[in-house]
């Protein structure tokens, strides 16, 4: 009698688990009888643009005749490079994908004509305004990515003070046009003034936990720059292995990537990623994190603590040794060499999770500590590791970036200093601290997304609100941005883009986008459309939900 009871409520639940499993939260009940609308005002636009009024006015575009070129009294001209290359690129993004479609226009063509189209738009005009249009430079933290986009007769207008703006309303222009039933590329009048809430908005990618082939990386800077996203935070090595290859110390990844040859990045490799980047408005940021996570620093001597058993050596190492001058000396060089290969102003030192249980087990450790009067307090020895290694990354005219713990351990950093929260943990207070004491703050706490789980999770990235927690105007000023972090324990080249997108994606539009671009079913609309355009340009981000695209996803060709 019970077990036939709990059986029925066993079904019972089991049913609920089910229907509710199928329903996305915050829209209506999925019938597989009728195709989801996916209808917005703001068609596929993400992130969406800070005002934008789009028209029923609707223009053609011809792959045949389309342009797009620098107008006549741009700043810019043929042979801005970064230009001319976007410029290309963007128009194969716009017509690229319909040469693959040869089966949907045959069944297309065979269900009748059409009368007399629409108008059609010949060009794209963009217009540089600096005097400076920096062609040649590499994209700042102070760049504007500020743009408007016109589209009228007789032809559209794209305007930026520099290129980096006009990367950005390159993207945008492209979603703005979009195929009707007969293959037609269509784009609708729409006036757009666009710029981002937040200056930093970054992906972090983890390279040592698992080795990255650097295609990967191009393609999720191709990825990254659909999302406007604007720093590839780069953890290029950790404990698990040293792929960085340095000109300087080559025994570093010559003993510490997996493999010597094959699993690691040259300085080629490495201006490869930097160039690529550029050309898509996206700063490198390296990060070399000490003293903890170093494992794989073992190529170089003398550099690891080694650990004691009582009164011997155990044969392994822990942090990196701060009691020598050796490793101060080592540090200079090796920063000296970042500095040179990463052109960006921002090096990422890291500083997180330190255990002391080695240097408490060492013997000349100890020594130096009674001798510097540090008590029993180790936190203060890796202040005083982090402070030299500050000072060393300051002379080399490099500001930096450090995790929270290097401010919650009191280390005395100069106020410039970059502090990036990434405990989840009472993070709203933390926020308000490291604020308060004047330091600039990125946000990663929220959006680790290499914690996976079932349903739609990018909802829960998407709903976060950076600038929510207690302080003063100027303190939420301080807060530049975040960073969606993939870390690498579960992902190599298999899995990296699927996991990462549209599931970034979410976050992209949280820091690009205003405060009040906060509508669920709005955004699942818009999304829904945006990772089928990724998945059209060779990017297999996962689907949101139940549904199709009109491209599918196989193995496309690449557009670069
Ligand atoms: C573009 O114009 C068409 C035709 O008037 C209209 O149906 C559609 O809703 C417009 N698109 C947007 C995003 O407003
Ligand atoms: C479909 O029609 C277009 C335009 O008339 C034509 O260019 C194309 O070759 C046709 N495609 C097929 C597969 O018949
Ligand atoms: C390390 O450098 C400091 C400061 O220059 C100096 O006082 C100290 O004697 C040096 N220690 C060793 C072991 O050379
Ligand atoms: C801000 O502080 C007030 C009062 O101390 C508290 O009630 C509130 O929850 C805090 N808000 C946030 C977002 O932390």
């Amino acid at each position: 009698m019970e077990l036939r009871v709990s059986a029925v409520v066993t079904a019972l639940l089991l049913r609920l688990t089910c229907t509710g499993a199928h329903q996305p939260p915050g829209e209506p009940a999925y019938d597989p009888g009728l195709p989801p609308d996916l209808h917005s005002p703001h068609g596929s636009l993400w992130p969406l643009p800070q005002t934008v009024v789009i028209s029923s006015m609707v223009y053609r575009l011809s792959s045949v005749t389309f342009q797009i070129v620098h107008s006549a009294e741009s700043t810019a001209s043929v042979g801005c490079s970064i230009l001319d290359n976007a410029f290309r690129r963007y128009y194969y993004y716009i017509f690229g994908s319909s040469t693959g479609s040869s089966q949907r226009q045959a069944t297309l063509n065979s269900t009748g004509g059409r009368g007399p189209g629409p108008g059609e738009l010949r060009q794209l005009q963009v217009t540089i305004t600096s005097s400076d249009p920096e062609c040649n430079q590499h994209p700042r933290i102070t760049s504007s990515e500020a743009y408007e986009i016109t589209v009228a007769q007789p032809a559209a207008t794209l305007k930026s003070e520099t290129v980096w703006g006009a990367l950005r309303g390159l993207e945008t222009f492209s979603q703005l046009v979009y195929e009707d039933e007969y293959i037609t590329h269509l784009i609708n009048k729409t006036e757009i003034t666009d710029a981002p809430r937040f200056s930093h908005r970054g992906v972090l990618l983890d390279t040592s936990r698992h080795y990255l082939p650097i295609k990967v990386i191009l393609k999720t800077l191709d990825a990254m720059s659909f999302n406007k996203f604007n720093v590839f935070h780069w953890h290029i090595v950790d404990d698990p292995s040293f792929p960085y290859q340095s000109v300087t110390f080559p025994k570093l990844s010559e003993q510490g990537a997996y493999h010597p040859v094959t699993h690691i990045y040259t300085l080629k490799d490495v201006q490869t990623v930097i160039e690529y980047a550029r050309e898509r408005g996206i700063r490198v940021i390296p990060e070399f994190d000490t003293p903890g996570h170093t494992q794989s620093w073992k190529g170089q001597s003398n550099l690891l603590t080694p650990c004691y058993n009582g009164e011997k050596p155990s044969g392994t190492f822990g942090p990196i040794n701060p009691a020598l001058n050796t490793t101060y000396d080592f540090m200079n060089q090796f920063f000296k060499e970042i500095s040179w290969v990463f052109p960006d102003k921002y090096i990422h030192l890291g500083g997180d999770e330190v255990n002391f249980a080695c240097w408490k087990s060492n013997p000349t450790i100890t020594e130096f500590m009674k001798k510097q009067g540090f008590g029993s307090d180790y936190r203060k020895l890796e202040s005083f590791y982090v402070k030299n290694v500050l000072d060393i990354v300051t002379s080399n005219l490099k500001g930096y970036i450090v995790w929270q713990e290097v401010f919650d351990n009191r280390v005395k950093i100069k106020s410039d200093t970059v502090v990036e929260v990434w405990m989840a943990r009472n993070m709203k207070a933390e926020l308000s601290k490291v604020t308060l004491a004047g330091f600039t703050t990125i946000l990663a706490a929220p959006w680790y997304l290499d914690y996976i789980s079932y349903g739609q999770d990018w909802q829960k990235y998407y709903q976060v609100e950076p600038l929510n927690f207690n302080g003063t105007v100027a303190q939420k000023k301080l807060v530049i941005g975040g960073e969606a972090c993939l870390w690498g324990e579960f992902v190599d080249a298999t899995n990296l883009a699927s996991r990462l997108w549209p599931r970034a994606s979410a976050v992209g539009e949280r820091l690009w986008s205003s405060e009040e671009t906060k509508d669920l079913n709005d955004a699942y609309k818009r999304l829904t459309k945006h990772r089928c355009r990724m998945v059209q340009r060779g990017i297999p981000a996962e689907p949101l939900f139940v549904g199709y695209c009109d491209y599918e996803y196989k193995d496309y060709k690449e557009f670069n």
